[in-house]
């Protein structure tokens, strides 16, 4: 089985970014065999700094090593080191309808936040649809935001083989549901844009702060506390073990202890959690020159692969 997915470097990688896709990537290294990119050209749709995309895309790198990609399996590699891509996109964006993306929750998102219409962030599913049927991905797995653009990277894969004859693997979307999507800081979903992060390699103090600031209702320390749809339970069940968190959650409905007491719990849980993650980072990022010749073999393996199934989409549309 071949899977595949990709991380754009557009941020610093934070609680839902990690238990959403990049926990299972790395655990999806026993199951077969992997390919993962640094979204780098779709960056570009929102980023505007050469320079600090540059170093971003070192800073995912190191991530997905620190959090247990094993370059020697998996090809990690920059999008952009295989610009077959854009060839790609454009065959298949000749059988995308323009109706497939104007519906996408994404773009519309994107628009009412203030960003341009620009053909970048409206063809920005036809690039990713590329980046996964260049690549014969079987299983993507990604957060639950991604759903419906891998929806329309299945439609415009049996789009195009009625078009041209069966040229494409139709992929199928890895969404865990039980960390489908992970609240933020606000209990609204953990979203860079929406600055409610918690950063997973966030300084101790930095850490502590957000913890210890999620949002909590005025329920009094002596009362119970409702346990549906909160925010430190959710966060406290990706990092404790089921009775740590059925003791917090029994607490709660109780009542007679303060949120304050509960956050610094799972600051401990969340900040042990990430410890080798952390130590191994550092280790990582003290090692000169590692990261550039990770990147160079993993867009060797990618490429050698990727020229196979363009010449396959080459021959179907009649070029070359
Ligand atoms: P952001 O929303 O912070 O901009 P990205 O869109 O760059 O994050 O997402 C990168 C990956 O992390 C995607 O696979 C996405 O589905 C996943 N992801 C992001 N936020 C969450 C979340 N709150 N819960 C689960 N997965 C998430
Ligand atoms: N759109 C994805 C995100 O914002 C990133 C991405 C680009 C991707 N191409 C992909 C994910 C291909 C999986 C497969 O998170």
């Amino acid at each position: 089985m071949r899977i595949l997915s990709g991380i754009q470097p557009s941020g610093t990688l934070h609680l839902g970014n990690y238990f959403g896709m990049m926990q299972p990537a790395v655990e999806l290294q026993q199951r077969g065999e992997c390919y993962y990119f640094i979204a780098d050209y779709h960056a570009l749709t929102t980023s505007g700094d050469p320079l600090l995309l540059k170093e971003r895309v070192r800073g995912v790198a190191l991530d997905f090593l620190a959090c247990g990609l094993d370059p020697a399996r998996t090809v990690l590699f920059r999008q952009s080191a295989v610009p077959e891509v854009h060839e790609l996109a454009w065959y298949l964006s000749i059988v995308t309808p323009v109706g497939l993306l104007e519906r996408c929750h994404s773009y519309k998102d994107k628009l009412a936040r203030g960003f341009s219409p620009n053909n970048g962030l409206f063809s920005y599913p036809v690039l990713m649809a590329a980046d996964i049927l260049l690549y014969d991905a079987d299983l993507v797995p990604v957060g639950k935001d991604q759903k419906q653009h891998m929806e329309v990277t299945r439609d415009i894969a049996a789009k195009f083989n009625e078009a041209f004859g069966a040229t494409f693997k139709i992929p199928e979307a890895g969404i865990r549901e039980e960390t489908a999507t992970m609240p933020g800081l606000d209990g609204l979903k953990m979203s860079k844009s929406y600055h409610n992060t918690i950063e997973i390699f966030a300084p101790e103090q930095e850490f502590r702060k957000k913890v210890m600031s999620i949002k909590t209702d005025s329920t009094p320390v002596a009362a119970p506390k409702p346990v549906e749809g909160s925010t430190i339970l959710a966060m406290a069940r990706c990092v404790a073990d089921a009775a740590t968190v059925g003791g917090m959650e029994e607490s709660m409905r109780r009542g007679g202890t303060g949120y304050g007491e509960y956050k610094k719990q799972l600051f401990g849980w969340l900040w042990d959690y990430f410890a080798p993650m952390r130590a191994r980072r550092a280790e990582l990022e003290a090692e000169p020159g590692l990261i550039d010749q990770v990147l160079a073999d993993g867009e060797k393996r990618a490429r050698e692969y990727a020229l196979t199934v363009i010449a396959r989409a080459r021959r179907a549309v009649g070029i070359k």
